[in-house]
């Protein structure tokens, strides 16, 4: 294993330097005397109050809403974060309408959703391991992390496997780990995928068998955001218990074809039955399903995105497949929810993050996955991406704001300078 980072007690050496300065010894023990008192009250007090009482949102739900004009900006930009990779840099890349830029998500019933809070969370999850499983969305959402957590820290690299698929960071002063686990099936499957989606043959995909990228490092995660997605609607192979049953979209048509919905479905019940059934209980995140948007066409016939704003609420189209995607995820999700035990009520989370994404049909890449891509006037061979999310400025940010809401309000973080202090 690659991690080769010996963490560094920065901060006690800071402290060191401080109390060397003669008279402010003094003053330093008399303030700690007193603020040791006023924290033993303040316990008393925190032990009292119940803990969903320091948060704005506890009594809203947070994925049902709509997009309301912003004008403060995004949370970090092009200049400011350095995890931006380049096909979603829209802003560098020259997307040249910056009005997706401008949102914000307003959970009905409550206020405008408060940020993501880096310090808030560094603070509160020091000793903590993240990760974060899933396909090329999962890894949107790490560099949107990673962006809004390197204002308070810049993390290190002290992983990552021959693709740079699979990835991990460490926060030295805040000994927090954040991973990155490529498994875009989460279940076994034989990929036959050069690295520009070109494949030989159709991928193999085990049903009955999960992902060994993830699970056997699962001992080790305290925190868990999981998703499934697009890989689904590939051409491919499916088996159980080794052999063949079928085949969903094959050249081979002698094969029995097998609809995604069922491959998916059985999928997501061996990630749920594994998840329930393991002695290891991390806090699961599930995270559903990121629609695409693309229009006139679909991703390999010339669709686009080219909207400037977001939908409305119930005016976005019927994207029927997304849906029955959508409502797959919910009831696997139901199901694992009340197997899971009474003793670990609430430690299984619906992330629902598709009708806030449904939204957002503005915010994708389109053809800005690649740099400046109409500058040499050749406009015929542009790719449009209706599928990943600019960063910053899409929903993806508001994934994390709201992950911080649920955090705070029943996930193991406190609010800074909440009702405690
Ligand atoms: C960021 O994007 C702006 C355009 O929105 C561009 O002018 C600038 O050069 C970019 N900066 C970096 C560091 O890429
Ligand atoms: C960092 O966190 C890990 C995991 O909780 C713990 O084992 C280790 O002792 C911590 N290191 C420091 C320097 O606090």
């Amino acid at each position: 294993m690659g991690v080769y980072y010996e963490p560094v007690p920065v901060r006690v050496q800071k402290k060191k330097k401080e109390v060397a300065r003669g008279l402010v010894v003094l003053m330093l023990l008399l303030s700690v005397l007193l603020s040791g008192l006023a924290v033993k009250l303040l316990a008393h007090h925190c032990a009292s109050a119940p803990e969903r009482s320091a948060t704005p949102n506890a009594r809203c739900g947070l994925f049902d809403g709509e997009w309301v004009p912003d004008s403060s900006g995004p949370a970090y930009t092009n200049a400011s974060c350095r995890f931006i990779e380049a096909p979603q840099n829209c802003m560098t890349n020259g997307k040249p309408d910056d009005g997706y830029l401008y949102w914000k998500w307003k959970p009905y019933g409550c206020d405008v959703l408060p940020r993501f809070e880096g310090k808030t969370f560094l603070e509160g999850m020091s000793g903590k391991h993240w990760a974060l499983v899933g396909d090329s969305i999962l890894r949107n959402h790490v560099q949107s992390l990673l962006c809004l957590l390197s204002k308070v820290e810049d993390p290190t690299v002290v992983y990552h496997d021959e693709t740079w698929r699979s990835r991990r960071w460490h926060f030295p002063l805040h000994n927090f780990t954040l991973s990155l686990v490529w498994a875009p099936f989460l279940a076994k499957a034989e990929i036959s995928e050069d690295e520009n989606g070109i494949s030989s043959s159709e991928n193999r995909l085990h049903l009955d068998v999960l992902d060994a990228n993830w699970i056997s490092q699962w001992n080790g995660f305290d925190y868990v955001i999981i998703s499934a997605g697009q890989w689904f609607l590939k051409p491919a192979v499916y088996l159980e218990n080794g052999a063949a049953i079928g085949c969903h979209n094959c050249q081979d048509r002698s094969q029995k074809e097998i609809a995604v919905e069922h491959s998916f479905r059985r999928c997501l019940a061996k990630v749920f039955e594994f998840i329930t059934t393991s002695s290891h209980k991390p806090v699961v995140f599930y995270r559903t399903w990121s629609p695409s948007h693309f229009e006139k066409g679909e991703w390999f016939s010339g669709g686009t995105c080219d909207r400037k704003v977001p939908f409305k609420p119930r005016q976005t189209g019927d994207r029927q497949f997304d849906r029955v995607m959508w409502r797959i995820e919910r009831a696997e999700f139901a199901k694992a929810a009340a197997d899971d035990g009474p003793g670990n009520a609430g430690r299984l989370k619906l992330l629902d993050t598709f009708e806030l994404s449904l939204q957002r049909p503005d915010a994708h890449a389109g053809p800005y996955k690649t740099y400046h891509p109409f500058q040499t006037g050749s406009t015929g061979g542009v790719h449009n991406d209706c599928l990943h999310w600019c960063l910053p400025g899409g929903p993806v940010e508001a994934w994390n704001d709201i992950l911080m809401q649920m955090l705070l309000e029943d996930g193991g973080l406190r609010p800074r300078g909440g009702a405690c202090i």
